[in-house]
């Protein structure tokens, strides 16, 4: 009987455990995951979404406190247009995070950065373009470009000398999104070194509408490999989405996929960036406790536990201090609703905003908790203390439960 192990994934020169850990924002898939995925030998993520507020935390920086003093006088401004990131401060940010991570790294395995094209942040070509290169310039190994159709993005970075060197991937939903992105970027003559195709049970934002249900990973998967074969086109397929044990990865791995991408079973571990707090609402979840809904203000459907803090959360836009979700015209689904909730209840101290939610601030605060479909299942691969709690995993226990079980086994924890 196979297993993950008996597969490996190669990318340019590398040969690798066909496991990536999906990048998970703000901070959740953290560089000491993926710092110690690249020791197990698979392919870990940073992720470089809100990396000013991130670097405050951990590098002890004052982006965001500085950027709210040069922009305090805008705060009680509906219109939020004039602020605008430093794109000089934005590359120390990542600079930061980059090499502190890349330093640390040790093993065969590798360290690779998401990027969504949907933080717009009030300029989203030149921000993305900052973000990429200087990511690049930090030495990261690969760039995985998500949330957006990314039609432009390859071109942005072109000129980059390592534009050939450095591993570029894509994130798409259907056969349909590659066919757009790969006919853009042809005109760099650079396709993509890998595809991650994830279906509808993924965390965090999905590429899908509210129909989400029907569809399936498989499904799609199949009809991505097929097109690639048609075209004659030899890249590698990596399937993501609810894939949540060794056997359910051998199985696309047998079925033509180079490696899996998983995140929802990371969320647990000790290394993942969320609090131990939250770590423990994401095992205590039921399946009823997960929806699915349009709160997010980039337009596109996110899984989140019902309970999350900051649903309906009526909290007043702080774009001065982050705006990662402006778009080219500093407009922000939140901002709008928030406002309009203000004007139908002037005199209320507090107000609630149901139908969007202030995704920057709640993101930062760990409190809108985005995962997967199979959360639920989560406490079925630990063990659960007298007092209720659950024990957390190393990443190291659940990377190699995915690598080497069989016949859906889940191994526990010593
Ligand atoms: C908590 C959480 C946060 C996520 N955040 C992001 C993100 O910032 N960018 C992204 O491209 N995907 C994000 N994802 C999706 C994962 O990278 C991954 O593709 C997907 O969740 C894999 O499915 P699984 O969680 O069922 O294993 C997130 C997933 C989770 C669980």
């Amino acid at each position: 009987m196979k297993r993950v192990d008996d597969f490996r994934l190669r990318l340019g020169k590398h040969e690798l455990v066909p496991i990536m850990i999906g990048g998970m924002g703000v901070d959740i898939s953290s560089a000491d995951l993926a710092v110690e995925v690249a020791r197990l030998g698979g392919v870990g993520h940073i992720s470089d979404a809100m990396i000013k507020t991130v670097s405050d935390r951990r590098y002890k920086t004052k982006f965001v406190k500085e950027k709210l003093a040069l922009y305090k006088y805008n705060v009680e401004n509906e219109d939020k247009s004039p602020v605008k990131f430093d794109l000089g401060k934005l590359v120390e940010a990542t600079r930061l995070h980059v090499e502190e991570a890349m330093s640390r790294k040790k093993g065969d395995g590798m360290i690779f950065i998401n990027c969504m094209e949907k933080l717009t942040m009030n300029a989203p070509k030149e921000t993305l373009k900052v973000r990429m290169e200087a990511a690049m310039d930090s030495g990261i190994e690969g760039i995985t470009l998500a949330a957006g159709l990314h039609l432009g993005s390859f071109a942005l970075i072109e000129e980059h000398p390592r534009f050939r060197d450095v591993q570029l991937g894509i994130i798409v939903s259907s056969v349909r999104a590659l066919q757009l992105f790969l006919k853009k970027s042809m005109r760099t003559g650079r396709l993509p070194d890998y595809i991650v195709v994830e279906g509808p049970l993924a965390g965090g934002h999905l590429g899908f509408g509210m129909d989400w249900a029907k569809y399936d990973l498989a499904t799609i998967v199949a009809e991505v490999i097929q097109f690639l074969k048609n075209e004659h086109l030899d890249i590698p397929v990596i399937p993501a989405g609810g894939i949540f044990t060794g056997s359910d990865a051998t199985a696309f791995l047998e079925a033509g996929a180079a490696a899996v991408q998983v995140a929802t079973r990371f969320t647990v571990s000790e290394e993942c960036g969320l609090p131990e707090k939250v770590k423990q609402e994401y095992f205590k979840a039921s399946e009823d406790d997960i929806e699915v809904n349009q709160i997010s203000p980039t337009g596109y459907p996110m899984r989140m536990i019902k309970s999350s803090p900051g649903i309906g959360s009526g909290i007043r836009p702080n774009c001065e201090a982050y705006g990662y979700l402006l778009d080219a015209n500093g407009r922000c689904a939140y901002v709008t609703a928030y406002n309009r909730e203000v004007a139908l209840h002037p005199d209320a101290r507090k107000i609630s905003v149901m139908d969007k939610t202030c995704l920057c601030t709640h993101m930062r605060n760990f409190d809108i908790w985005t995962c997967g479909h199979l959360t639920y299942r989560l406490k079925d691969t630990t063990r659960k203390a007298a007092d209720g709690s659950y024990q957390l995993l190393t990443a190291e226990h659940i990377f190699k439960d995915y690598q080497f079980s069989t016949e859906q086994k889940i191994a526990l924890p010593e």
